[in-house]
């Protein structure tokens, strides 16, 4: 497989083919990605949630958000390398967000970054970031930074106010200059509608068939706990695989089972009696 570039995600975009992208929050669950052959590979800050116990996705630093990134950048080789920009690290003003955004290029060898939400100060951060070349995907609808804000986890765009404010959001985020967006839990209709007015390819969750989509690797491998929302699908049940193993584990150190001959080295015949002495 060879590396993925922005040019060949736009033309698979444009020939019809379905972009895939999932989340990674570190070495194994990069390496999970990276054999799987995806497109893109999302270090997202809902690892403040899924991998760090934060209760959202407002917990997670700027500086926890590159220790992760670093560790799925090991384990890449194909995939787009996409990383969030935490809530705190581009709030300040543009230089702050330009600056958040290299360190992600320096450190974590980001090839992208994704910032959230589409009000003034977010495309002014957006057009700059751009602006010091480096490619930037937007993300509107349900924006779990401003969750609170906008009332909850819950979906945008059911009404036709909403509607129109979500499609206001992702055609400003494309004349911002995002080569891509996400739009998270808007109904699939009003997306399609979106969609028409847009140039750049838009990946869903919870957003329809749009031109890709993307899942928290945790979610869709069952290793979250927990009701997942409604655009969650589960191809695998690991959380109860993974209790079942260390369970298994826990018995039988706890019964004198393991460990057995085999999983013990062999010494010289006298290394005991010499210890021993
Ligand atoms: O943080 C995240 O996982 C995300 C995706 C769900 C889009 O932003
Ligand atoms: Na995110």
């Amino acid at each position: 497989r060879r590396r993925m570039t922005l040019r060949r995600l736009r033309e698979l975009a444009e020939t019809g083919t379905p972009l895939v992208m999932v989340t990674a929050y570190d070495y194994a669950s990069g390496r999970v990605a990276e054999r799987a052959g995806v497109d893109i590979v999302l270090v997202g800050d809902s690892g403040a949630q899924v991998v760090l116990g934060h209760p959202d996705t407002t917990s997670v630093t700027l500086d926890e958000m590159l220790t992760l990134s670093k560790a799925v950048r090991r384990a890449l080789q194909t995939p787009l390398l996409l990383c969030d920009l935490p809530f705190g690290s581009t709030e300040l003003s543009d230089e702050q967000a330009v600056a958040t955004s290299i360190r992600f290029v320096h450190e974590a060898g980001a090839e992208a970054v994704k910032i959230e939400g589409a009000n003034p100060a977010r495309l002014s951060r957006l057009r700059a970031i751009v602006e010091a070349g480096i490619p930037v995907v937007g993300h509107v609808g349900l924006t779990p930074q401003t969750a609170t804000a906008l009332g909850g986890l819950r979906a945008q765009g059911r009404t036709s106010d909403e509607a129109v404010r979500v499609a206001r959001d992702a055609l400003a985020v494309q004349e911002a200059g995002a080569f891509m967006l996400v739009i998270e839990a808007v109904p699939a209709d009003v997306v399609d509608e979106i969609r028409r007015a847009l140039r750049i390819p838009v990946i869903g969750i919870g957003a329809g068939a749009a031109d890709g989509q993307v899942l928290v690797q945790h979610d869709l491998l069952g290793i979250t706990e927990g009701r997942a929302p409604v655009f969650v699908k589960r191809y695998a049940a690991l959380g109860d695989a993974m209790v079942e193993g260390v369970e298994a584990y826990a018995r039988e150190v706890r019964e004198g089972v393991f460990p057995a001959d085999e999983h013990t080295y062999p010494a010289a015949a006298d290394a005991a009696t010499a210890v021993r002495e």
